[in-house]
């Protein structure tokens, strides 16, 4: 590991790794119960066949879909801005919507910087909450981020599933991205709390859902379905969400008992079947030292991180740390620790 001022708080928490594997008889069962959950996570062949929910690949488009109108005028709640539809674009740089709620953004942030560098608050919004298909960076430690950025320059960051457009666009921003433009765009985001933005609510039935732009959309009028192992994660309101308002969060629903089953895999380990996350992350998961928050983030974003450290595709330098916590957990595990992490305050 690279030397970082505070990484002996990683280090403090491996010490007490070494003596919390003992797996106790009782938890057998359990595992058998779950061993076809786990067959699925070793044999899957991509990130989607693993966990569709998180991994979101878009539904073929409907026929007839009528195409908005460009020049239409646009606006959304408690904004005094008015936009054409046409200025709202990638290589614009954000909407800023609410230049109230976030610091002055760096150029990176707003407009972006040198070649194949496009502007992170695109995405990551302007005051870095984040959406399901990426990530919130908002209040991460400034040296997680930065390291972030340097395993993604070293291609030690990969995505599980390459076909799914937005992380995989990020390992090429993240490629080109210079340290000078990396550490101005964690500054920034490091600067700023990351507040409450999804609401969690166990259901058995869930809306109908199709996938269009990496994310689930309801369906109008198509009534609710069974939600079986997964995270469904919504906008509150679409419309705000596909003019990228940094103000309108995310529902997500999660499986009836998930988040209780979640709190103990998280809060003791499971008895020995993974490692009580607190011991690196903090007692109340909002990060500690350089190790990232996980409260109140997003649980599609958590969930394809979980796989893509079980299976090898992030390798950055702090990566190894996650190893022992990832190993034996299966679809079903990462189901119940993210609705629990995504329930928790930030
Ligand atoms: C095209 C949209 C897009 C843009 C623009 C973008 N990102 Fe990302 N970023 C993503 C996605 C998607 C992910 C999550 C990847 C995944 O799910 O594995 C991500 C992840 C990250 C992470 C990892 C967060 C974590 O908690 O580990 C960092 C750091 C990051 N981006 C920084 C940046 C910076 C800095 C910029 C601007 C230079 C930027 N991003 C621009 C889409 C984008
Ligand atoms: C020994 C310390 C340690 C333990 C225990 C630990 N983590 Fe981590 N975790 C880390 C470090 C360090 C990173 C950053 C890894 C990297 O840079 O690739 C991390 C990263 C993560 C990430 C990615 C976050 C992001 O923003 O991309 C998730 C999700 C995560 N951990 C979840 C968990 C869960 C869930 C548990 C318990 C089951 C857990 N961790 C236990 C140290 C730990």
């Amino acid at each position: 590991m690279r030397a970082a001022p505070t990484v002996g708080a990683i280090a403090l928490a491996l010490g007490a790794l070494a003596c919390s594997s003992a797996r106790p008889d009782d938890m057998a069962d359990l595992d058998s119960a779950r061993s076809d959950a786990a067959d699925v996570l070793a044999r899957a062949r991509s990130g989607n066949e693993a966990l569709p929910w998180a991994f979101v690949l878009n539904d073929p488009a409907p026929g007839g879909a009528e195409r908005p109108d460009p020049d239409e005028i646009v606006t959304v709640p408690g904004s005094d801005l008015a936009l054409r539809r046409r200025d709202i674009g990638i290589e614009r740089g954000p909407p800023d919507w609410h230049p109230e709620g976030h610091p002055p953004m760096p150029e990176v942030v707003a407009r972006g910087g040198g070649e194949g560098v496009l502007a992170c608050g695109y995405c990551h919004l302007p005051n870095g909450q984040g959406k399901p298909e990426n990530a919130g960076l908002a209040g991460q430690p400034y040296e997680y981020l930065v390291q972030q950025m340097e395993d993604y320059r070293d291609g030690l960051r990969r995505t599980g599933e390459p076909r799914m457009g937005p992380p995989s666009l990020m390992m090429r921003i993240g490629a080109a991205t210079t340290d000078a433009e990396a550490r101005a765009a964690a500054e920034y985001f490091s600067s700023m709390d990351f507040r409450p933005w999804i609401r969690v609510v166990e259901a058995a039935e869930v809306p109908v859902t199709r996938r269009a732009g990496w994310i689930h959309r309801a369906v109008d009028g198509a009534g609710t379905e069974p939600i079986g192992i997964r995270v469904v994660e919504l906008p509150e309101d679409l419309t705000r969400t596909e003019l990228r308002d940094d103000a309108s969060g995310f529902v997500a629903y999660v499986p009836p008992g998930a988040i209780e089953r979640g709190r103990r895999l998280v809060t003791t380990g499971g008895d020995g079947r993974t490692v009580a996350c607190t011991l690196c992350h903090g007692d109340d998961l909002r990060g500690l030292g350089p190790v990232p928050a996980l409260a109140g983030r997003s649980p599609s974003y958590m969930a394809r991180q979980l796989y893509d450290l079980k299976r090898g595709n992030r390798e950055g330098a702090w990566s190894d740390l996650m190893d022992r916590s990832v190993l034996s957990l299966t679809a079903r595990d990462i189901v119940d620790i993210v609705a629990y992490t995504a329930s928790l305050d930030p």
